[in-house]
């Protein structure tokens, strides 16, 4: 079984689907920390309903990402993480948490990258008019939203579509593949 950490910073449907396909077994690892930068999101709330220890900050109390990330490295290693799997986590990823954790860090993003990076991917999709936008898991490097991609699904956009439409069939879609890719990494890679 593979020890996780989730990071995420808003709702946290995909950290309740992840903890959903643990529990159902579909899922070869045990959540053992939430990491989260916003004090009022939602996803602190499933994890407590979860049981599942946090470790919660704000970026502001600390001087640089330097130090609050040596902090989340402490806690990472209080509780024996092998792997990092971001989801929704609004911050970019620096040296001091990249470097111990190469190729043991991935993110799942909104879109079809190279498309659309960064913020608002489902906004960005609709503006731009595309016919298929999708969803993408990838290796984390120090960019927005690249570093090797893992895996890709495709999600159709309707001629009628809205932003909360779209973002309900990319989140169905999202649960899925996120579980399903990381059983096959931590099932084949490790
Ligand atoms: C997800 O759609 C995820 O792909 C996206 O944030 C959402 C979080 O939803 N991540 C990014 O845009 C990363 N650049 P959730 O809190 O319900 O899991």
């Amino acid at each position: 079984m593979k020890r996780i950490a989730i990071f995420s910073s808003g709702s946290g449907s995909n950290f309740q689907a992840l903890i959903d396909a643990t529990q159902k077994g579909s899922l070869q690892a045990t959540v053992e920390l939430l990491v989260c930068d916003q004090p009022d999101a939602f996803v602190i709330q499933r994890a407590q309903a979860a049981g599942i220890p946090t470790f919660v900050f704000r970026a502001k109390d600390y001087n640089s990402k330097m130090e609050f990330e040596t902090e989340i490295i402490a806690q990472l290693e209080k509780r024996g993480i092998e792997f990092i799997v971001l989801a929704g986590y609004m911050r970019l990823i620096g040296p001091t948490l990249l470097q111990p954790f190469s190729k043991r860090i991935v993110n799942i993003h909104p879109s079809l990258l190279p498309a659309f990076p960064g913020k608002d991917a489902i906004g960005q999709a609709l503006e731009y008019g595309v016919r298929i936008t999708g969803v993408t898991v990838h290796y984390v490097d120090e960019g927005m939203d690249t570093g090797p991609i893992i895996a890709q699904a495709p999600v159709e956009v309707y001629p009628n579509e809205t932003k909360q439409s779209l973002q309900e069939k990319i989140h169905v879609v999202e649960h899925q593949l996120y579980a399903e890719t990381l059983n096959h990494l931590f099932i084949t890679e490790f």
